[in-house]
């Protein structure tokens, strides 16, 4: 059997294997960006015939056609998105809006910037979605939403989500940030609740470096996006050169170069979703035969666009001196030796980040005070299914080197990596606490 790499032997993942760095940017790309400073047309610029922003008009419909949803528009970022989903789709302050425990922090947070307040639930321990079950023991009489989240490029389960709304008159809103091109029994991630928000930051499978969307089907929270995007004003068709101010709002407007570069990165982003298939099928079918690795589940009906793929330890199976957190580092600083990118991405239920839990410092303003009487104290304890999933996995692939943009040689060789780590499980020892940016 090799040695491992950390104990002097060859590494699985030879120094000079190709790796392909995200986003990938083209001459295609290049020229799509160069167009719109030879146009100088830079942003929506209000003309006598209305607004002029010929690149974003165009992406907003081919989005939507991606999708096959009614509407898309155009914003900042994700969160900006999610913002606009959650305020146009009927959220208001002092409405509670229940949430996954495991997302990027921006879920709660577009759940706080609307004046609502984040309710947590666990995840499933499989698909690392928020768990069902788990939502009605969450609602009371101020709960209005439901803010599911397609984590890791995996559509949550909406059959019964849907149903638990519907008995309970909740609205469903999509954080589909991570899932573009995900389906769910034949139905499109952005189309799963009454409105979506999509990210395109540089980490995402459709990536632009910063941007993202709000997606509906439903005309009128498409208008009330629209003048939310917009410091609330519109242009009335009978008088193109005055605003009128609707609502208090916010400045989330596009440039129009990054909607060029979206253009063509959306050409390509079906092919970008299939590698990401294909490579976690490579890597699916070597984990099938290594005890103590579990490969993430895909329950059936659902078609993932692995944003991330998430490889689960299962310590019982594995003879290996460390244990919880200590096994996963050393796992990690194994595989790296090996040549092998991993991430933790997260750390610790969203619960527990200062940002929730410090609801006496600076958390006091924030909308829980719009119920002085209710205690939303949490404990980061009260989600053990997410604390387990965060001691015992790690995500292949990282942020500038995800597992879609990889070639399937290099998907074998992090597959022998894999094979070979789990071989040595009982050599390996304590290592230093993994450092992770997120
Ligand atoms: C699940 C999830 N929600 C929301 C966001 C926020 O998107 P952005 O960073 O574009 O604001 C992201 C990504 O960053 C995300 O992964």
């Amino acid at each position: 059997m090799p040695t491992l790499a950390q104990n002097g032997g060859a590494r699985a993942v030879p120094a000079n294997a190709a790796k392909t760095y995200w986003p990938v940017v083209t001459p295609e790309d290049k020229r799509a960006v160069a167009a719109v400073l030879d146009r100088n047309v830079l942003w929506a610029m209000t003309t006598l015939e209305g607004l002029r922003c010929p690149e974003q008009d165009a992406l907003e419909r081919e989005f939507a056609a991606f999708l096959g949803a009614r509407h898309a528009i155009a914003v900042n970022g994700g969160t900006a998105g999610l913002h606009m989903a959650l305020v146009a789709s009927g959220v208001q302050a002092g409405d509670e809006v229940i949430t996954s425990a495991y997302s990027f922090l921006a879920t709660p947070a577009a759940i706080l910037h609307a004046g609502a307040i984040p309710v947590f639930v666990d995840i499933d321990p499989r698909t690392f979605n928020l768990d069902p079950g788990k939502i009605e023991a969450k609602i009371t009489p101020r709960t209005r939403a439901i803010l599911a989240v397609d984590i890791h490029g995996l559509c949550a389960d909406y059959d019964a989500i849907e149903a638990i709304a519907k008995r309970h008159g909740l609205l469903v809103v999509e954080d589909a940030c991570q899932a573009p091109g995900a389906t769910y029994h034949g139905r499109g991630a952005g189309r799963l609740g009454r409105a979506a928000g999509f990210s395109v930051n540089g980490t995402k499978n459709f990536s632009v470096g910063e941007g993202g969307f709000m997606v509906t089907d439903d005309d009128e929270v498409y208008y009330r996006g629209n003048w939310l995007k917009q410091v609330g004003e519109t242009l009335p068709a009978d008088n193109p050169t005055m605003r009128h101010q609707h609502l208090l709002a916010w400045n989330y407007r596009v440039q129009e170069m990054p909607c060029a570069l979206a253009r063509v990165q959306l050409r390509r982003l079906a092919e970008v979703n299939e590698r990401g298939r294909r490579n976690a099928a490579i890597l699916d079918g070597y984990l099938q035969d290594i005890p103590g690795l579990r490969a993430p589940y895909i329950p059936a009906g659902c078609v993932s666009v692995y944003h991330k793929y998430r490889v689960t330890l299962e310590p019982e199976a594995l003879d290996a001196p460390p244990r919880g957190h200590a096994l996963r580092d050393a796992f990690m600083a194994a595989l790296t030796a090996e040549g092998v990118d991993v991430d933790l991405w997260g750390t610790a239920p969203l619960p527990a980040h200062p940002m929730i839990s410090a609801r006496h410092g600076f958390g006091r303003g924030l909308p829980w005070s719009l119920h002085p009487e209710v205690d939303y104290s949490d404990s980061a304890d009260q989600y053990p299914i997410t604390q387990r999933m965060f001691a015992e996995s790690f995500c292949l692939g990282n942020d500038e080197y995800p597992i879609y943009a990889q070639s399937e040689s290099l998907m074998h060789a992090y597959g022998e990596a894999l094979r070979k780590v789990a071989r040595h499980a009982g050599e390996l020892h304590a290592a230093a606490a993994w450092q992770t940016a997120t």
